[in-house]
């Protein structure tokens, strides 16, 4: 299953095409509107998020809430646009608006001088227009999508967020409970942690700096077996870490345990394996976070995803100015001083994408009930 998506962040939209889906998956994209919104929430979002008011379209490949087998178009039109246009056009531009907007004094942490330079450009909007994390919204309509693939087989994705600039949400939650935090205010479940998440946050605005953290993404119902030993592009973990490791901020990505295998012994991080009768193969632990040899093995698959502190700081950071060449004051447009809890629903949408792609490439299948019935045959 292929995806592209396009579409600049002040530009007229943003799209996704999504290639081998089966006929027959019933699409209902006001699930899909929802986790738009949601990925527009969360302490500490900027003000573009109260102009647009994100609502995927789809433009085809779909009949009367149902998929036809052949390509699907989504589309979700930028409200800004209206306010841009004269700059963003991709019709002829004003001169003087261009100028305006004209991005020089290139911001640390950002794709802007590394793409100036191999791109050849003068005005750092063409870059980061493209690397803005305003495509994760049109990523996160293809996970609607994708997600309602897999939920007919009886694959479910959930999270939370477990950490905001260094306050740790440290508790072990059963699968069932994930879906409360999308109804707090940063994504975290345990109230008193999110209380000085909060309280972190607000004072990072205050003095003109920014926040990252950490989310957990579990999945549960997947069957062993999925992604292959055989070859390493096939190996699950890699294509989730490709994946996740291509959002924007994104900086670490780790299964189960993760990092600590570099701190505890072979006893303290391996997972042993029983049988029974009853539950057939099975483990008591899950350090391995779900995957082993690049192949889910059954259990939950775990993964833990670092954000760094968004890179756009209103006291803004030291750089040079690319058309002077002087030291300057990082330019900041509107900005999130934390985006955590978004991070946390479009972790959830590449998830899905992936584990769709990897369901399709072992059961193929024309239609969903063939899909169905080729992933309940398996044991
Ligand atoms: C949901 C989300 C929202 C973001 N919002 C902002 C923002 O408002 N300002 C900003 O400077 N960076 C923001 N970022 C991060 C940048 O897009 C990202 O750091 C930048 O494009 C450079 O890419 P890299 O960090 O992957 O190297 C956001 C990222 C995500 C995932």
């Amino acid at each position: 299953m292929k995806l592209t998506t396009a579409g600049e962040s002040h530009g007229k939209a943003l799209v996704a095409i999504i290639e081998g889906l089966p006929a027959h998956l019933h699409l209902d994209m006001e699930k899909t509107n929802e986790t738009l919104a949601l990925r527009q929430s969360g302490f500490g979002r900027g003000a573009r998020q109260k102009i647009e008011t994100d609502r995927a379209e789809i433009l085809t490949g779909v009949r009367n809430g149902e998929t036809l087998g052949s390509p699907v178009t989504l589309c979700i039109y930028n409200k800004d646009f209206a306010n841009w246009e004269s700059c963003t056009s991709p019709n002829a531009c004003d001169e003087a608006e261009m100028q305006k907007k004209r991005v020089t004094r290139v911001r640390p942490g950002h794709a802007d001088l590394t793409g100036v330079l191999k791109f050849e450009q003068t005005d750092a909007r063409n870059i980061l227009e493209r690397a803005s994390a305003r495509e994760t919204a049109i990523r996160v309509a293809a996970g609607g999508v994708y997600k309602q693939y897999l939920s007919a087989l009886g694959i479910q994705i959930g999270g939370f967020v477990k950490e905001i600039c260094g306050i740790k949400d440290g508790g072990r939650y059963a699968f069932n409970e994930l879906e409360r935090a999308k109804t707090t205010q940063t994504g975290m479940l345990d109230g008193e942690a999110e209380a000085r998440a909060i309280e972190k946050i607000t004072a990072l605005k205050k003095d003109g700096d920014t926040a990252g953290g950490v989310v957990e993404i579990r999945v549960k119902g997947l069957k062993s077996g999925f992604g292959s030993v055989m070859t390493y592009a096939e190996k699950l973990d890699g294509m989730l870490a490709q994946g996740l490791q291509s959002i924007q901020a994104v900086k670490g990505v780790q299964f189960g345990v993760g990092f600590a295998v570099g701190s505890q012994s072979g006893k303290e991080v391996h997972d042993e394996i029983f049988y029974d009768e009853s539950r057939g193969y099975y483990r008591e632990t899950n350090r391995a976070g779900g995957i082993e040899g690049g192949m889910s093995n059954g259990e939950e698959i775990v993964i833990s995803v670092a954000m760094k502190p968004i890179p756009t700081l209103m006291k803004g950071l030291q750089t040079v100015d690319i058309q002077t060449k002087e030291k300057a004051v990082a330019a900041s447009e509107r900005s999130d001083v934390c985006a955590i809890f978004a991070l946390e629903i479009i972790a959830e949408a590449v998830v899905a994408q992936v584990l769709a792609d990897a369901v399709d490439k072992r059961l193929g299948g024309d239609t969903m009930a063939q899909v169905r019935a080729r992933y309940d045959a398996l044991p």
